[in-house]
């Protein structure tokens, strides 16, 4: 098997909260990044795919078509907004690093051959990034308009 990966980057800016929490427990979990207009992030996403070398082209898959299904799938999506209100696919969702991989994951999943897909891995800064592999985990959505009633959706 071999692992190939595409890095792309995206500039986008998030406030992290909860809705269900008091302002207090909100700055007291979130700090700086409750800030309440938001702050942005430079962020790295490396996206990478699993196979064998395909014995006429040597390929694990097109670099320039996964490049175009990212850039279609995410990075269009993602790119110069603001992560709590402009992307449907991470509406309700608490946009941590975490939370974007499994996101992201959900996003890029059903377009690739099934099997495919190895690993979302985000950088938020140099020091801060996330990996996930894909294993079933809950991914919670928050409603804003009623702060207390949620919808689970498991992946
Ligand atoms: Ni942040």
């Amino acid at each position: 098997m071999v692992y190939v990966t595409r890095k792309e980057h995206f500039s986008a800016a998030h406030r992290l909260y909860n809705p269900t929490f008091s302002d207090e427990r909100n700055e007291a979990v979130f700090d700086k990044c409750n800030n309440l207009f938001g702050h942005g992030h430079n962020y790295t996403l490396e996206v990478t795919v699993k196979g064998v070398p395909d014995a006429e082209t040597g390929y694990v898959i097109d670099l320039k078509r996964l490049r175009d299904l990212i850039d279609e799938v995410i990075i269009d999506k993602v790119d110069h907004k603001h992560l709590n209100f402009d992307v449907p696919f991470l509406d309700g969702i608490i946009p941590t690093v975490e939370n974007l991989c499994v996101a992201f994951w959900q996003q890029l999943e059903h377009r690739l051959p099934s099997g495919e897909l190895h690993r979302i891995r985000v950088f938020e800064s140099d020091n801060n990034l996330a990996d996930y592999y894909g294993e079933p985990i809950e991914l919670v959505r928050w409603s804003h308009a009623a702060a207390g009633h949620h919808e689970r959706t498991t992946v």
